[in-house]
């Protein structure tokens, strides 16, 4: 979704906001615009729809905008269509002020219908723009600029991350946030105002979070943040550990497969570090996260797994695993549908989110909601201080690193893992699970990512197959149990990047509806790798290729011949513990949609329409 940047320094503005904002397109988005302060004070904006290059094109074919303070968005259209008008950088009447913004204001209609009466005259559709004129308003009245900010956000509601620029003081800009990300970064060359850490990798890894209702002031060699009483603030400074290399595509054609590829290092990296080597039969799994709360489970009685789209499919599986491991009720549910749905909430329930990014506003809405209800939160988060992460009562981080392409692939595994981990470091904790299986699974959590990398070495294999399936125009994904989950996965991934119609079930009841769209040539993924169901699954993929379907299977190295002679493709994956199957059965399937994607020239990295952190509700 929308991304910021914001730049004040001691060298020119617009390359590094251009840099800024490529570096935030993977959060997709259909424009793009800048806005520079030119020393002796005057704004010049240029906004484009499309794709970054336009904007470029654009700013390449006039005179150079000049000035070392400025900010830049890419857009993501939530009020008003995709076009130059309605693009950001918005600017106030008089041209005195210009903002950028993420989020949405509710209010936008009332004070839009009072500033009209005013005389004040709109130029888009958007929200935003209600910002910057409401600003003038207020700044024509007081004239002090910080009075004004302040009456704003007195005035408005809803989501905002904002940079904000003001001709009177070319030198500074100012940024303010509430429930949307923003944060500062401190560079040699000046500071910076970010919506998310990857624009800033390349320039700094020295930052300090916003939060919410605070208001910053940034100048080349100054940054001062308030509180909303106006008041300093003393905010700590963190150091990431995410080097630009890792934002960055590295030789590869894709972020994507990259991404994919990254996964057996993301997976070690998650794993060793919460594991203690296991020498023969004294493995042990240690969370130093949940250290002062030894007893995390004390009173609780259902475990809710909150979370969205990948992240969603990665609790389906929790379900499954966790409800066995703990002996309690446990739910996975979609955030933007949990404070809608009557959870029983309150002291008893344990809420776990899952969040790559850490910001999804529906995600974040339901740990709120879970908190004020009484539940204790724990997330399941990759981006260190992200909202969600400073909100809960615990975290535990995936060490995915950046994940930039919009379809997931090693958060989605390194989520996976964690969770079951958790799963059984809770079930040993609460003595439910038996010293020999918890003693396996320690070494085969051991050894996973040396078994990511066996599945990854078949590229060609995926490469040949796939390209006698990218022509279907509609899959479908079978499986039970945990396989089921998976292929609520496999087919949102195909969905989102080759755009072919997909749906996936619970093998068992594709007989109760869905049995009559199987018809000769029907391409059915069939996901059999959950061993208790194996066989149950080689009857279901029976059923299909009796009414003509054409079947691609995934299984294990030892249920190879039993599923592979039904199917006419078979990608095989190695065997591991039956819990932690999942983390390998995934990865065929992302190279599956992968390769259907780019044979279809789909744009792999940024699909249409998608967003890769959803800030809107
Ligand atoms: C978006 C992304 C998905 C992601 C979901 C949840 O829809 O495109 O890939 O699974 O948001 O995001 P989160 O950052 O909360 O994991």
């Amino acid at each position: 979704m929308c991304g910021i940047i914001g730049f004040a320094g001691n060298t020119e503005a617009v390359p590094i906001l251009l840099d800024g904002l490529e570096r935030l397109e993977y959060r997709g988005y259909d424009s793009a615009g800048v806005a520079v302060a030119s020393p002796e004070g005057r704004l010049q904006v240029k906004k484009c729809k499309g794709r970054l290059g336009v904007l470029r094109e654009a700013l390449a074919a006039q005179k150079p905008l000049t000035g070392q303070v400025g900010i830049g968005h890419t857009r993501w259209a939530t009020h008003g269509e995709p076009n130059d008008v309605n693009a950001h950088p918005h600017v106030s009447q008089s041209g005195k002020l210009a903002v950028v913004h993420n989020g949405i204001i509710e209010n936008y209609l009332e004070i839009k219908q009072s500033l009209l009466h005013k005389g004040v005259v709109f130029a888009s559709d958007t929200d935003t723009e209600v910002i910057v004129q409401l600003l003038e308003y207020y700044y024509k009245k007081s004239s002090n600029l910080m009075d004004a900010v302040y009456e704003v956000l007195n005035r408005i509601k809803g989501a905002y991350a904002m940079g904000i620029l003001c001709s009177d003081f070319p030198e500074q800009l100012i940024a303010v946030r509430k429930d949307a990300p923003l944060l500062i970064g401190y560079g040699a060359d000046g500071n910076y105002i970010a919506s998310d850490v990857t624009a800033l990798l390349a320039h700094t890894r020295t930052v300090t979070y916003m939060e919410d209702d605070e208001v910053a002031v940034v100048t080349a060699d100054h940054v001062q943040i308030l509180g909303r009483d106006g008041c300093f603030l003393e905010k700590e400074k963190h150091q990431i550990q995410w080097d630009v290399s890792a934002a960055e595509k590295g030789g590869y054609a894709h972020f994507m497969l990259k991404e994919i590829m990254e996964q057996p290092e993301a997976i070690r990296k998650t794993v060793s570090p919460r594991t203690i080597q296991p020498r023969l039969a004294d493995g042990e799994i240690v969370f130093e996260e949940l250290e002062d709360e030894r007893d995390l489970m004390k009173g609780i009685s259902r475990i809710y797994l909150v979370a969205c789209g990948s992240a969603y499919h990665v609790g389906m599986i929790g379900k499954y695993a966790l409800e066995r491991l703990l002996g309690i009720p446990v739910e996975a549910c979609l955030a933007s549908e949990f404070r809608y749905s009557g959870p029983l909430l309150g002291e008893s329930a344990l809420v776990i989110v899952i969040s790559q990014s850490g910001e999804t506003l529906d995600s974040m809405a339901a740990l709120r909601e879970a908190k004020r209800r009484g539940s204790k939160v724990l997330s399941i988060v990759n981006v260190m201080g992200s909202s969600i992460a400073r909100e809960s009562d615990h975290v535990l981080y995936t060490w995915a690193g950046p994940e930039i392409a919009v379809a997931t692939t090693k958060a989605y595994t390194t989520q996976t893992v964690l969770l079951l981990m958790l799963g059984v470091y809770l079930a040993r904790r609460l003595d439910r699970i038996g010293n020999g299986e918890y003693q396996e699974i320690v070494r085969e959590l051991h050894g996973l990512h040396e078994r990511i990398g066996m599945v990854l070495k078949n590229l060609e294999l995926y490469q040949k197959t796939v390209a006698r399936y990218f022509n279907h125009d509609s899959v479908f994904y079978i499986g039970r149990n945990q396989d089921y989950a998976l292929g609520m996965e496999g087919s949102l991934k195909l969905k989102e990047i080759s755009y072919i119609h997909s749906e996936s079930y619970a093998a068992g009841e594709l007989k109760h509806g869905t049995i009559s769209l199987i018809e000769p040539g029907t391409l059915v993924v069939a996901l059999a790798a959950y061993e208790p169901l194996v066989e149950k699954m080689r009857s279901n993929i029976v059923e299909v290729r009796s009414r003509g379907a054409e079947v691609v299977a995934m299984t294990t190295e030892e249920t190879r011949d039993m599923i592979g002679s039904q199917a006419s493709e078979v990608f095989v994956i190695p065997k591991t513990h039956t819990l932690l199957q999942p983390v390998l059965g995934v990865v065929p399937l992302q190279l599956f949609a992968y390769y259907i994607a780019l044979n279809r020239g789909c744009d792999i990295d940024k699909p249409r329409n998608l967003a890769k952190s959803v800030t809107v509700e």
